[in-house]
């Protein structure tokens, strides 16, 4: 229920504890006119301030203005606590150039390099129509109204400049980003985040996660970082009705537990030396074997979200894990794990159905600070 910080070195809603909900949004602006995209960047910090605050978006509040115009706030999030709201901005790489090599706000060589699409990857099932973005605002909070209320005043406040693309609605966390949460599960049935990289571990975070000082783009970027989003399908009913221990080799942990396999606790550290039976405990095609850095040679910190979007028309549930990660450079983050799950046992149970990468700028500093200031 408490209020989240929302100005710092870095934006809040990439280490801060995740959260229970998500709503996802991202934009295309639709406006030529710089001025006016400047605006709604303004106009959204303001609102985005007062709101992890618990308060109204706008200074009148939902009652207290005229009562022949519309409340500068929409209204549901009256009465309710700040809910550990945080708002997360991103910048995609068609704000800078479009997909043609047009130059649209006179941002085209401020695009770091590692800001590009995705690759394509072996097996990708992706809709355009909800892949990509311009801009886009990750609301997560513990109660999903307040999230939901954010992301509404957000668009709200940026109509005729930004239009929604696309958005993901998300709850149960499947990482956990801070030794202090219990691990949640992903609706695989298995713990989440046991291995992510936390909060705690600044040292990690500075090598993967933020945008340092000599990196691309660091004039404006230094200590944001880079958020990739991949809606995955979960194949429910085949996952179902597979066994135990083919689910467990699958991933490469024990379900119950979260251990490792060929270990006893959540937390015992992975060793892929370790054998049973003459074997291998954790397999060589384990999810978990291909996504450790032993493996993948690098680390990303996930900040993942379920989903289930009712079903699909055949029976089945169309649920699966909103993933999104934070990474320091998209190539040698996302990307190289991405390849490196190539031979996943779990792909046979996955489709990735959307994908976006963003670029967010550091935090907000002082008072008339702003989302993207330094890039503008
Ligand atoms: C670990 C599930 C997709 C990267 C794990 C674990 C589970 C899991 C259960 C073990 C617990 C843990 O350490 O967190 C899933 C599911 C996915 C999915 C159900 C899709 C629906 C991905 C994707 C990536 C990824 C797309 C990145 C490209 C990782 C990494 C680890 C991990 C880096 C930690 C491995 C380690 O250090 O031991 N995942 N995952 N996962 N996953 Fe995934």
């Amino acid at each position: 229920t408490d209020a989240v910080e929302f100005t710092g070195a870095h934006q809040a809603g990439i280490v801060t504890p995740a959260q229970d909900r998500l709503h996802f949004v991202a934009f295309d602006v639709t406006t030529d006119r710089r001025e006016e995209l400047v605006e709604v960047l303004q106009a959204w910090t303001a609102a985005a301030r007062r709101m992890t605050a618990g308060q109204d978006a706008g200074p009148v509040g939902a009652l207290a203005g005229s009562p022949y115009a519309p409340p500068d706030d929409t209204g549901e999030a009256l009465d309710l606590p700040p809910s550990g709201l945080t708002l997360t901005v991103g910048f995609g790489p068609t704000l800078f150039t479009t997909a043609d090599g047009a130059d649209r706000f006179g941002l085209a060589a401020r695009r770091p390099a590692p800001l590009v699409e995705l690759p394509a990857f072996a097996g990708d099932q992706l809709d355009p129509a909800i892949s990509g973005g311009d801009l886009c605002v990750q609301a997560c909070a513990n109660d999903p109204q307040v999230a939901v209320h954010a992301v509404r005043n957000l668009v709200r406040l940026g109509a005729g400049v930004v239009s929604v693309r696309w958005s993901q609605l998300g709850f149960g966390r499947t990482s956990s980003t801070s030794t202090g949460q219990a691990t949640p599960r992903n609706l695989f049935g298995f713990k989440d985040g046991t291995d992510n990289l936390k909060a705690e571990n600044t040292a990690a975070l500075d090598r993967f996660v933020w945008v340092g000082d000599g990196d691309p783009g660091a004039d404006w970027l230094a200590g944001g970082s880079y958020l990739v989003t991949r809606r995955i399908r979960m194949l429910i009913e085949p996952w179902d009705s597979s066994s135990l221990v083919e689910q467990e080799q699958t991933i490469g942990r024990a379900k119950g537990s979260g251990a490792p396999l060929g270990q006893r606790a959540e937390f015992d550290p992975v060793d892929f030396t370790t054998q049973v039976d003459g074997e291998f405990a954790v397999p060589e095609r384990s999810h978990v074997f291909l996504a450790h850095p032993t493996n993948s040679g690098t680390a990303i910190l996930r900040r993942g979200y379920s989903f289930v979007d009712g079903s699909d028309g055949l029976g089945r549930l169309d649920a699966g894990l909103f993933f999104i990660a934070f990474q320091r450079d998209p190539a040698t983050g996302f990307v190289q794990v991405q390849r490196n799950l190539r031979t996943d046992a779990m792909n046979e149970y996955v489709r990735h159905t959307s994908s976006a990468v963003f670029a967010c700028p550091p935090g907000v500093r002082g008072d008339d600070d702003w989302w993207g200031r330094a890039l503008f």
